[in-house]
């Protein structure tokens, strides 16, 4: 594309946004991106953006709603100053929890970020790991799908660990460990949870032969690490070896860091498509970075070339 590549973000992960405007080589686009006094997202575009091929790397990620209307209100800057294309990159969409109505009168808010998402100015949408592949077809314009299953994959495959199983904490994340599972040759084995409410899960079953094995618990989110750490106790006492946990987004909210702390967990390794804030930190956490896979994706787009060497059909 002729256009000139532009990449601007907000708040919600400075380092990130840097580190993959290096790997493209491009300086960081120039915008204040801050408050009023009333609170509300004050968002100014301090350089020339008029026909440029732009990105906007935002997690929708804690703090949620502040993320999210900075990105929004970045995208109707940009359409407003005559951008060309506006790509949408969320390393981390948030709300996609809400992809269906399992509840009388519940919201899909899936749905409604995608709607404001297109309707603020994006012209397409980059992302990793949705929450449900689904989520693609809520837009009406193009989406890139990522996964980092090959990043993590890459991580043990030096750590050539023996006797391996896949463990996914839920029947929803099958098709993601089974991914795993396949580029790592290991087994695959099933928990069938069954969530109590928004921070406490159960583990009803586990479906597969996990006794005496090595697990790596895979899935596309921690929160309140209830679903982990129930699982991880459960294989536990199931008689595994070594526990391991892989997980894209790492939201570690409310009890999360106590309840892994506490856990048999050995190691969890996440990406850094949401920055962790120092407080929560603690040693078996390994943060993979997400941005050359999200850097090598921005140029191709731009330069209109297939993303799809950038992953196998998962
Ligand atoms: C559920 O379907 C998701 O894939 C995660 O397992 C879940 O959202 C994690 O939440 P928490 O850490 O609060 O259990």
């Amino acid at each position: 594309m002729g256009n000139k590549l532009s990449i601007f973000g907000g708040n919600s992960n400075i380092e990130l946004l840097d580190e993959i405007c290096k790997l493209v080589r491009v300086k960081r686009g120039d915008a204040f991106v801050g408050r009023f006094r009333d609170g509300e997202t004050q968002v100014q575009i301090k350089e020339n953006v008029r026909g440029n091929d732009v990105f906007v790397v935002q997690s929708t990620s804690f703090p949620a709603n502040d993320n999210l209307m900075e990105l929004l209100i970045l995208l109707d800057a940009l359409k407003r100053a005559s951008a060309n294309r506006i790509t949408a990159v969320l390393p981390y969409f948030g709300y996609a929890r809400q992809d269906r109505k399992d509840q009388p009168r519940v919201p899909i808010t899936a749905k409604l970020i995608a709607n404001l998402l297109t309707r603020a100015g994006a012209s397409r949408v980059l992302t990793i790991d949705l929450h449900a592949g689904q989520i693609q077809g809520f837009f009406d314009v193009p989406l890139d799908h990522l996964y980092a299953v090959n990043t993590f994959v890459e991580y043990f495959e030096k750590k050539n660990i023996e006797n391996l199983v896949v463990v996914s904490p839920d029947v929803g994340g099958i098709k993601m460990a089974r991914a795993y599972s396949k580029r790592l040759n290991a087994g695959l084995a099933i928990v069938d949870k069954r969530r109590i409410d928004d921070t406490e899960a159960e583990v009803m079953n586990i479906m597969g032969r996990v006794k005496g094995k090595n697990v790596i618990i895979v899935d596309d989110i921690i929160a309140t690490a209830g679903s982990l750490v129930e699982a991880a106790k459960a294989v536990k006492n199931a008689g595994v070896q070594d526990i391991y946990a892989t997980i894209t987004h790492p939201a570690l909210c409310g009890p999360a860091t106590e309840r892994l702390s506490a856990s048999p967990i050995k190691e969890l390794i996440v990406t850094n498509t949401i920055h962790i804030e120092k407080s929560k930190m603690i040693d078996k956490i390994k943060v993979l970075s997400i941005a050359p896979l999200l850097a090598s994706a921005i140029k191709r787009i731009h330069n209109e070339e297939s993303i799809s060497i950038l992953f196998d059909e998962v």
